[in-house]
């Protein structure tokens, strides 16, 4: 393959990755941007492949046919509520991958390079390396603690942040040997990789509960880069191009959160959130009152005598597949002349537009699908609010309790309004497993069972 025809390949692969952020953006364009990315991918690897020669390579094809299995199998098998962790995980194949590539460059340089060229791959190379060992083993605790193999209260150790600017300056000095020793200094470089690694378990062991969505953004974010370094030790244009899209789109993807939580984007950096050193994180003060359990039969006669509707989809929604009759009853209320509209909290669900994702699929019009900032203010003036399989989001802890490890962060003020009817199988806490006042206020009633057979219910009694 000649230079231009690479360089044109690249080009169409680096316009497709750019076409396929723009479809990921909206739900309705989604699926064509998923696909956008697949192609580009396809043209990416047919093209360096082809121009390196290796396209008949019995190895690559076999590592190909291998991976591709696995991707297939993973991706059509994984539940929608488990993508996190296959986020997660992956996220951590692409820091090994930049620690390889690292290293394998250092023992066997792709080009012999001279002077401040030489420096400057050299420092490509020791950053490259320090990143994705830190975004490996940081994505493996993050899968842990989203698989729930590893608790996800939040790890303080004393004197946490002087331990992390220690670790930080280890680095830095041993990069200063690394560029002095050349060739010599392997072993400054896996020390550093090892401490790197320890860095990114210790950032993300120290965050816990509601706070890890940002986590997991931030992770993808720093995979990019790592990506984008690996680009530059193998001085591949279109690696570099791809890394620092994925690395800048999950900056911004995680500054949007840590708008989202009240959180500040330095704080996500440094890990822990700026909680208390060597204070163990609050459970939340101890809620008192009384939890009244409804019928689906009360809930329907609320719902015929209500005018306006707002429906809070939360994390059960998506364990119980509720969209669809869910949809119905909007349909049916809707018809009825009165205002139903869905309130989507930021980090609802497991995903980023979790929420979203889920009501598209049952083809809600998306005009009726608000954000938390678009509806919040108009609780107070709504009949009934059906708070459907969430729980954090609509947790008025995070407002008036101080001690609360979800303190600060905006919520959906669902207890605002004149009836709030919560459906959830039991006693179950939210992902930041603190207690919810909510569900004991005065105007709550919960609907115990699986969401899906409580608004089966519903709808049926509607339709009746
Ligand atoms: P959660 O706070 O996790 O609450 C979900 C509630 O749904 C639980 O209390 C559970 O109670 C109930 N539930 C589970 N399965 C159910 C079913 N089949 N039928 C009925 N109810 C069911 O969810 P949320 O309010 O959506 O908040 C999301 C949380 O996840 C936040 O803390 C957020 O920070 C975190 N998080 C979000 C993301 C992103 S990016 N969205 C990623 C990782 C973590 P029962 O067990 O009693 O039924």
């Amino acid at each position: 393959m000649t230079t231009s025809l690479l360089a044109t390949s690249y080009i169409a692969a680096a316009v497709l990755f750019i076409l396929s952020l723009k479809g990921l953006s909206n739900p309705e364009t989604a699926r064509r941007g998923n696909q956008f990315g697949a192609i580009g991918m396809l043209v990416a690897v047919l093209a360096v492949a082809v121009h390196a020669g290796v396209i008949t390579s019995p190895t690559l094809l076999g590592a190909l046919a291998v991976a591709s299995v696995i991707g297939a199998l993973v991706a059509s098998r994984v539940a929608m509520t488990s993508m996190p962790q296959l986020v997660a995980i992956l996220h951590s194949f692409v820091g090994a991958a930049a620690v390889l590539v690292g290293i394998s460059n250092h023992l066997a340089p792709a080009v012999e390079l001279a002077g401040a060229e030489r420096t400057i791959h050299d420092v490509e190379t020791y950053l490259g390396i320090f990143i994705g060992s830190l975004t490996f083993t940081g994505s493996i605790i993050a899968w842990g603690k989203l698989q729930g193999v590893i608790r996800s209260k939040p790890l303080m150790l004393p004197g946490r942040h002087l331990l992390n600017i220690a670790m930080i300056a280890a680095c830095v000095w041993l990069g200063v040997l690394y560029l002095r020793g050349g060739h010599e200094a392997l072993p400054e470089l896996l020390i550093m990789t090892a401490i790197a690694g320890v860095i990114g378990i210790h950032l993300v062991m120290a965050i816990g509960g509601a706070d890890m969505p940002v986590v997991v953004s931030m992770l993808n974010s720093y995979s990019g880069w790592a990506a984008s370094a690996a680009g530059f030790m193998l001085s591949n244009d279109l690696l570099i191009i791809t890394g620092a899209l994925v690395g800048s789109s999950g900056a911004i993807l995680s500054y949007i959160m840590c708008r989202a939580m009240n959180r500040s984007f330095l704080s996500v950096i440094l890990g822990g959130f700026g909680a208390e050193e060597g204070a163990a994180p609050a459970g939340g003060a101890v809620v008192e009152g009384e939890l009244v359990p409804t019928t689906a039969a009360d809930v329907v006669s609320q719902l015929k005598a209500a005018s306006s509707v707002i429906i809070v989809p939360g994390y059960g929604m998506a364990v119980a597949q509720a969209q669809h009759p869910v949809k119905e009853i909007t349909q049916i209320l809707r018809g009825q002349g009165k205002q139903v509209r869905f309130a989507i909290h930021p980090v609802a669900g497991r995903l980023p537009g979790h929420m979203n994702v889920l009501l598209a699929e049952a083809n809600l019009p998306y005009d009726i699908v608000l954000e938390m900032d678009e509806i919040n203010e108009d609780f107070p003036t709504t009949d009934v609010v059906l708070v459907i399989g969430a729980n954090d989001i609509v947790n008025p802890s995070a407002l008036d309790d101080p001690s609360s490890p979800i303190a600060g962060m905006p919520v959906l003020h669902a207890w605002e309004a004149a009836s709030c009817i919560v459906f959830k199988r039991g006693k179950g806490a939210g992902y930041a497993g603190v207690e919810n006042p909510l569900f004991f206020k005065p105007r709550t009633r919960m609907l115990y069972g699986d969401a899906k057979k409580s608004v089966d219910a519903i709808l049926a009694l509607l339709k009746a």
